[in-house]
């Protein structure tokens, strides 16, 4: 498969010279522009209203000191409270659709199923209602990283309960949003919602249990998913017929030496322990855990001296539960990384993700940096992404739901390296649908505005929309990139 895509890689360099400027390349009619947020990034109003708090609400306040500027989401872009800015800056936009998320305990603040708040679901019908008035389609994702702060106290996704949780939220957001909602995400970046939590201190909430809760983790959301997925098939698909996906957050791993084997098993495991970890149990035709992450989890678990795997076993009824519930494939994207072997491939005494991945990471010096320092720019590599995906999953329908540049805080209007940016990674994605007929069909632009960006809080600018955080009002200003984005939806071409 690698070598394949090298060789594709030095092909498409001239097929693509030959089309550079050439008008006759434009997005199918069909093809769906979009702008994307979550809820705790831009909403605030953090205790109004019978809210409880999510995990980000309590370990923002609790432990102002894991974030970079000891911020928090309180007020974020105070979009519960403007609805109306915010649906004409999406009008300027002129985008198709709008991806936002549903604050858990907005909606459900004791986790109970009886126990909804109105005014959670007033918020959103209002939203929703607004976006529609304006032909705007709502895309909406169910779980955008706010888990109610009382499931969390039981051990949050760690705990398999999570699971009957999860699937009482989704049947709620269908029965109450689903007569006009028709695009639902169950659950944003699984990899970063267990790897960033229990491997690396980044996201809420902050669990050491490197190589343990880290696969837990990752198998109660697909049981999760799979479990609103069957929800929504059996109850609810007769009548309000929408579509029902996942999103998966993947960068693409290029071999350090494209001429070096070792690299090439290198990119290729980080490809498996990445990508396919949660796509191969959804999206392959066999289902389950990659073969790769199999064997080799279950040889160091047992090293190790554990009694079990720590990578979990599906039995072959939920092997066959999960596999194919998805209506698409949701895909965030926003950078490449060269992969070359560790040079200890022998377990460690102390397990981890790091060590069972036995694989370094590392930038191109040639690609483009951005504020975030493990986010270089290397368009070509998301259509090489695209074409990988087309081949190990029979070509599914693609749904690009983020893809966004960060800039720094002092950042201006005048955002030059973002609209090369996306200027880049749409040239990749023509490319992938006009010459490589992979099947995507949306692109989503992260973000609108910017936002509170988890534990970088306020230091890291992605929108297209400046906002002004000293501004009690949060005003928000359209940056240059906003007027390409808008040129590029109007024109269909780049
Ligand atoms: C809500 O939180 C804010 C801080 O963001 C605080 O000033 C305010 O008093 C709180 N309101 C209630 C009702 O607890
Ligand atoms: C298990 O891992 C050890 C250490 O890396 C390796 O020597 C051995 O070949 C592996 N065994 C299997 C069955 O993969
Ligand atoms: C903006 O901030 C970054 C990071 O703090 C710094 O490296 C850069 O020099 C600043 N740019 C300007 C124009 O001040
Ligand atoms: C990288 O930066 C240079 C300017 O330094 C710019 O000309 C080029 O378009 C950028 N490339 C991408 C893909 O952003």
């Amino acid at each position: 498969m690698y070598l394949k895509l090298i060789f594709f890689l030095c092909v498409n360099v001239i097929l693509v010279f030959g089309h550079k400027g050439n008008r006759n390349i434009v997005f199918p009619d069909s093809f769906k522009f979009g702008a994307a947020t979550s809820s705790y990034q831009i909403e605030g109003a953090w205790n109004v209203s019978g809210k409880s708090e999510s995990v980000w609400d309590y370990y923002a306040h609790t432990f102002p000191e894991w974030i970079k500027d000891g911020s928090n989401g309180d007020i974020a872009c105070d979009s519960y409270n403007q609805i109306d800015v915010d649906i004409a800056n999406l009008k300027l936009l002129n985008v198709n659709f709008y991806r936002f998320s549903l604050n858990w305990p907005r909606i459900l603040p004791s986790a109970r199923i009886s126990d909804l708040n109105p005014d959670g679901l007033r918020y959103y019908n209002e939203l929703i209602n607004k976006l529609i008035d304006n032909g705007i389609e709502p895309m909406i994702t169910l779980y955008h990283w706010e888990l109610p702060q009382s499931i969390q106290d039981l051990g949050g996704w760690s705990n398999r309960l999570v699971v009957d949780y999860f699937v009482h939220f989704a049947r709620v957001a269908f029965e109450e949003f689903g007569d006009r909602v028709k695009t639902w995400i169950t659950i944003n970046e699984p990899f970063s919602i267990c790897s960033m939590s229990y491997e690396e201190q980044f996201l809420a909430p902050f669990i050491h249990s490197e190589g343990v809760g880290t696969y837990q983790c990752g198998h109660n959301l697909l049981l999760a998913h799979a479990a609103a997925y069957h929800l929504y098939q059996d109850e609810f698909r007769a009548r309000q017929g929408g579509e029902v996906g996942f999103t998966m957050e993947n960068p693409w791993h290029v071999p350090l030496d494209p001429n070096n084997p070792d690299d090439i098993i290198a990119a290729e495991r980080a490809t498996n322990f990445h990508f396919d970890w949660f796509a191969n149990p959804i999206y392959s035709k066999d289902g389950d855990y990659p073969p790769s992450m199999r064997t080799r989890i279950d040889n160091y678990s047992s090293l190790q001296g554990y009694a079990h795997s720590r990578l979990p076993t599906f039995t072959p009824e939920e092997v066959d539960y999960i596999r194919g519930t998805a209506d698409f494939l949701g895909l965030n994207h926003y950078t490449s990384h060269l992969s070359t072997l560790s040079e200890n491939q022998t377990p460690d005494d102390n397990p981890s993700y790091d060590n069972d991945l036995g694989v370094v990471l590392t930038a191109d010096p040639a690609w483009n940096q951005t504020a975030r320092d493990t986010f270089t720019v290397y368009p070509h590599g998301l259509r090489l992404l695209l074409n990988y995906i087309k081949e190990t999953y029979d070509n599914p329908k693609v749904y690009i739901t983020e893809n966004g540049y960060a800039g720094f805080q002092n950042e201006t209007l005048n955002d030059q390296e973002r609209i090369w940016y996306y200027q880049g990674y749409l040239t990749s994605v023509l490319e992938a649908i006009e010459i490589d007929e992979c099947n995507v069909q949306s692109y989503t632009a992260w973000s609108f505005m910017d936002n509170y960006e988890w534990s970088d809080g306020y230091t890291l600018r992605f929108g297209m929309f400046y906002v002004d955080f000293e501004d009690p009002k949060r005003k928000r200003t359209p940056k240059d990139s906003a007027y390409v984005y808008q040129n590029i939806i109007n024109r269909r071409y780049l």
